[in-house]
């Protein structure tokens, strides 16, 4: 162990860094009908019973209004061979729909293809979290894909799950 740090931004990304994630995509369906999708590591869940999960997003994001204003989102949970499509959804250009596989379910919030886990949520709440907006969400669909690994992101880099030793 280092020793102990004044909490800077810099120090504090570090530290928050060695907490190892998967990857989501968080996605949502404005109301003109615009598809909205960003990269996150901030998806967690909250409680089985009611199903809630949480996502936090940056104030500063171009698709906070419209994440803020709808009712539903999805959460993509990237497999391991979906590494280009977190970093195309990192970025806020306007075209990173452009070729992107994806369905909808019931809100027409996109599903993209290929995902390890996605799930469909109706919005239920939104907390101030200083210079991110926390979303809590109920879960109202969900699937899995028994056959794929989870991207992971470590320390700003991604990784996959080693092969298991016992
Ligand atoms: C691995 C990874 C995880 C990220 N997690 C989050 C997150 O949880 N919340 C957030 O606001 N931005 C997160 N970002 C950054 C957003 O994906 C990025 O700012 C994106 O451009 C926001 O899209 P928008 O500005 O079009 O809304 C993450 C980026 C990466 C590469």
């Amino acid at each position: 162990m280092e020793k102990i740090k004044p909490v800077d931004q810099r120090s504090l990304r570090n530290a928050l860094g060695c907490f190892a994630t998967g990857v989501t995509v968080i996605t949502g369906c404005g109301p003109d009908g615009v598809l909205l999708g960003f990269t996150a590591n901030s998806f967690n869940s909250v409680s089985l019973e009611p199903p809630l999960v949480l996502f936090s997003l940056d104030k500063r994001a171009n698709s906070l209004g419209a994440f803020f204003e709808s009712q539903n989102f999805a959460v993509n949970v990237l497999s391991d061979e979906q590494r280009a499509l977190s970093g195309n959804f990192a970025r806020p250009h306007p075209d990173k729909w452009n070729n992107i596989a994806y369905t909808t379910w019931e809100t027409g919030c996109p599903i993209l293809i290929g995902a390890l886990a996605s799930f469909e949520c109706h919005t239920r709440e939104r907390y101030d979290g200083g210079d991110h907006v926390i979303f809590v969400g109920e879960v109202i669909h969900m699937a899995t894909d028994p056959s794929k690994k989870p991207l992971l992101y470590f320390r700003g880099a991604y990784g996959k799950l080693s092969p298991e030793v016992h």
